[in-house]
């Protein structure tokens, strides 16, 4: 007797060596080996040659509508290594009866970690301490010079309070923090924990020193920061975006930054990725990364399981475990 047959699987993302090996160890699996992740037309190439039962991504691999429909009938499940699912049309996924998973939950801590590292170092300065001491220092600093925002007893205020909004509200009440959310219902107490629910987000805004984003990338949250939210902040406010580009107006972030309206901010999320709005990496007020939150060993191997469980789980018929839809 043969073995049995292992489904079969395109991985179209560069993924940890982790990942791949597991999955080449479960699946008939084509892992792409390029210098970059898969684009649409290789995708979709590939599914088709391997005649591939499941697709594993990552969100720099559009599923628009056009792309779903080049996929071929035996493509049934796509699995995306994210949590955030902006970049998938799923009404056209659905349309066409291809169950689509993320991954959430698993990397909540280390994308709340790293808005946190963010928020500490815009608001302290950390780059430009840093630049100075690679410059070789050399200088005098007065006591009145490079001065950052205290963040320890300060109001923060989240847009989004999800499980990593929530994840975020943890780290910051360890930092003796009142915390402020708008979400657009009221969670319950137990997960609440004290935190001051705003159903206006313009009520909120003047009263956060710090305001995180946390929300997913939807038509309601496109530039729901513009001019007319960051002028509501009190001057001097410090802006951690994590979430999704979309959710900022660029052209009013750069201007409050240069105007002395935010004091600083951390941005791992722009409107256009990779292709950034480079007017920011000018600005000293402002900590850039690039889309990497949830970028540590343990998480990326986490969501990278998590994807390949929920593949292994429709294709032996027992059904998604996060599906994006039921
Ligand atoms: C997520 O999980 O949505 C991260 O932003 C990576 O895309």
């Amino acid at each position: 007797m043969g073995q049995p047959m292992r489904p079969r699987l395109v991985v179209s993302a560069l993924l940890p060596a982790a990942v791949t090996d597991r999955a080449r160890a479960e699946f008939d699996a084509l892992v792409h080996e390029g210098a970059d992740d898969m684009t649409q037309a290789e995708a979709i190439a590939a599914v088709r040659a391997h005649r591939a039962e499941g697709l594993l991504l990552v969100n720099t691999l559009r599923l628009d509508a056009a792309t779903l429909a080049a996929l071929p009938a035996d493509l049934r499940v796509a699995a995306t290594c994210s949590v955030g699912f902006d970049h998938i049309d799923t009404a056209a996924a659905r349309a066409r009866g291809l169950i689509v998973t993320n991954t959430p939950g698993v990397l909540d801590d280390c994308t709340a970690d790293f808005a946190f590292m963010m928020l500490l170092a815009a608001a302290r300065r950390a780059h430009e301490y840093d630049d100075i001491m690679r410059a070789g220092w050399r200088r005098r600093i007065g006591q009145g010079d490079l001065l950052g925002v205290k963040v320890s007893g300060q109001t923060i205020g989240l847009l989004g309070m999800g499980r990593i909004g929530r994840a975020m509200a943890r780290r910051a009440r360890g930092f003796d923090m009142r915390v402020l959310y708008h979400a657009r219902n009221r969670l319950p107490p137990a997960l609440e924990q004290g935190a001051t629910w705003f159903r206006d987000l313009r009520e909120m805004l003047p009263q956060c020193r710090f305001l995180s984003l946390h929300a997913p990338a939807t038509r309601e949250t496109d530039r729901i920061i513009n001019a007319g939210t960051l002028a509501l902040l009190p001057r001097g406010a410090v802006l951690v975006n994590v979430a999704r580009g979309g959710l900022v107006d660029e052209d009013a972030l750069y201007d409050a930054l240069t105007s002395g309206q935010l004091f600083a901010a951390g941005l791992d999320v722009f409107r256009a990725e990779p292709d950034f709005d480079l007017r920011f990496a000018a600005l000293p007020n402002v900590i850039l990364s690039p889309h990497i939150g949830s970028a540590s060993v343990e998480t990326r191997n986490a969501m990278g399981f998590r994807a390949l469980d929920n593949i292994a789980a429709v294709l032996a018929g027992r059904g998604p475990i996060d599906p994006l839809w039921s």
